[in-house]
């Protein structure tokens, strides 16, 4: 059995959009144990989404002591720990005493528009696409720490004077696992940091211009770190004490590498609060002109950065929830599957869930969610199924985009929470015209965070291991003809463009 030290696992935590989860793996990749807990979804206005920085420490903290005691495990079992995270979601706080300034503001939120399109200003919506490989938008951590600044009283002038750290919830979770107030680190990795709109894509760097620009103190930002090496030993009472932290990704990078994406021209799909396709275009950094963001991948410790294209969807399982919460449509997820399922198709209805705006490969944060193509004849089955397959039109739209850009997938590796759906999963094949398939595990993000933390401390010896212990679940098959398939999609791109503009 494969030991570092008497240490049999690896463990990762996963700070996703929804909840907090800790998962213990093995040496074969295979999941241990879970334990999760989910945080408030916080709305203070139309547009706004928050959560808490210290409800989600508290969570992180519990998951992690949970997972250990249910498996009969104490973190002298644990090799390293790697952290994955919901990406862009911003949080400002005080050094000195460990106080969030604000609630985190999350990817989703969308009160940076105005904002953006000023920045935009005269010099275009891609003003920093060469440099950092995003669109100005919401969905970016830079403009949210902007408004932070703006907007909480006293809070620019105590940055400017240094006493303020702005992370991703990684960083914010770093900083409190390594010490909080005694002595905290302030860092971050590459891929977390090609999320603010404010790193340089090439040196890995903040670029000093665009954090004047966009009036940031440089002195809030983190350190930015690969995504694979020692960072230090948790000093946190309580939660893993004395374990190495080795890995940190974004959780859809996470996912790219928990799925083996290792090489040019794979990619995955995650199916999660937004669906999210990455492509691994290797050491270099490729443009989109169609919509795709240029993103880091992971960085292995001191090797290059591998880069990503990816596209964006905000809101494909978020739909399903707020038919759940919103709307009292259905009782769980679960039964949105059940309910498409007593209907033949979606008689002639479109969904389209632009809640915070259209994502990739579109970007029109003018546009909100619209249901079209109603008649008296709709039931709530076809509600139900037209929103599960907006999460397929959506994701058909993201593949035309990497397929403009000269990327061809001859199949679609997917994960994530909406993959057990299969029905879903049927439309998504017969809508793209390719093979679908999901891995025997499906919890890659964590995985994928494990992975980078376990190869820096030699738990695994290469990548070569990574790509050994994944293997095929299950594979949909297309069997739509293509003329039905493209009659879809062109009634769906119809529906889209009934939703641009409507925020004047
Ligand atoms: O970019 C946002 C993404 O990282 C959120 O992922 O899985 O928390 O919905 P998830």
């Amino acid at each position: 059995e494969h030991v570092v030290s008497g240490r049999r696992y690896v463990a990762s935590i996963d700070q996703g959009t929804t909840s907090s989860r800790c998962i213990i793996f093995d040496h074969d990749g295979a999941v241990v144990r879970i334990a999760q807990r989910e945080h408030r979804q916080i709305f203070p206005r139309p547009g706004w989404v928050e959560h808490d920085p210290v409800e989600i420490w508290t969570n992180v903290r519990a998951v992690c002591g949970e997972a250990l005691a249910a498996s009969d495990l104490t973190p002298a079992d644990i090799a390293a720990i790697g952290i994955t995270n919901q990406r862009e979601t911003t949080v400002v706080w005080d050094r000195t005493t460990g106080e969030p300034v604000y609630h985190a503001i999350v990817w989703q939120d969308t009160r940076t528009d105005v904002l953006c399109r000023e920045l935009a200003d005269g010099a275009g919506a891609n003003r920093y696409q060469q440099t950092t490989g995003l669109p100005l938008s919401t969905y970016f951590a830079g403009p949210k720490i902007r408004w932070i600044l703006d907007n909480v009283e006293g809070v620019r002038e105590r940055a400017e004077a240094g006493e303020l750290c702005f992370g991703t919830m990684d960083c914010w979770l770093m900083w409190n696992l390594s010490g909080g107030v005694e002595g905290g680190l302030h860092l971050t990795d590459a891929t977390n940091a090609s999320r603010t709109l404010l790193m340089d894509l090439r040196t890995l760097d903040w670029d000093e211009e665009i954090c004047a620009q966009m009036r940031i103190p440089m002195s809030m930002l983190p350190e930015i770190r690969s995504s694979s090496e020692i960072y230090c030993e948790v000093r946190a009472r309580g939660v893993l004490g004395g374990v190495p932290v080795a890995g940190i990704l974004g959780d859809q990078q996470a996912a790219t590498f928990g799925q083996a994406c290792l090489r040019p021209g794979e990619a995955k799909n995650t199916y999660g609060t937004g669906n999210f396709l990455l492509l691994n275009t290797g050491t270099t950094p490729v443009i989109s002109e169609q919509g795709l963001l240029t993103t880091v991948c992971y960085q292995l410790g001191e090797q290059a950065a591998v880069y990503a294209l990816e596209g964006s969807v905000a809101v494909t399982g978020s739909l399903i929830q707020w038919l759940r919460d919103n709307l009292g449509l259905i009782s769980s997820a679960a039964e949105a599957e059940e309910l498409a399922r007593s209907v033949d198709d979606n008689g002639g209805t479109y969904f389209v869930p632009a809640f915070s705006g259209l994502f990739a490969p579109r970007w029109r944060p003018e546009a909100r969610g619209a249901i079209v193509g109603l008649t008296r004849f709709v039931n709530k089955g076809h509600l139900a199924r037209a929103a599960l397959e907006a999460t397929a039109f959506q994701t058909r739209e993201v593949i035309d985009a990497a397929a403009a850009a000269g990327m061809h997938l001859t199949t679609l590796k997917v994960d994530g929470g909406m993959v057990v759906n299969d029905l879903l999963m049927q439309f998504q094949a017969n809508i793209l015209g390719v093979p679908v398939v999901r891995p025997v595990v499906n919890e890659t993000t964590a995985l994928g965070a494990a992975y980078a933390a376990g190869l820096a401390v030699g738990f695994w010896d290469s990548t070569e291991e990574i790509r050994e212990n994944w293997s095929a679940g299950h594979t949909w098959h297309p069997t739509m003809p293509a003329e039905d398939r493209e009659a879809l999609f062109h009634d769906w791109n119809r529906a889209v463009e009934r939703t641009y503009d409507w925020i004047e």
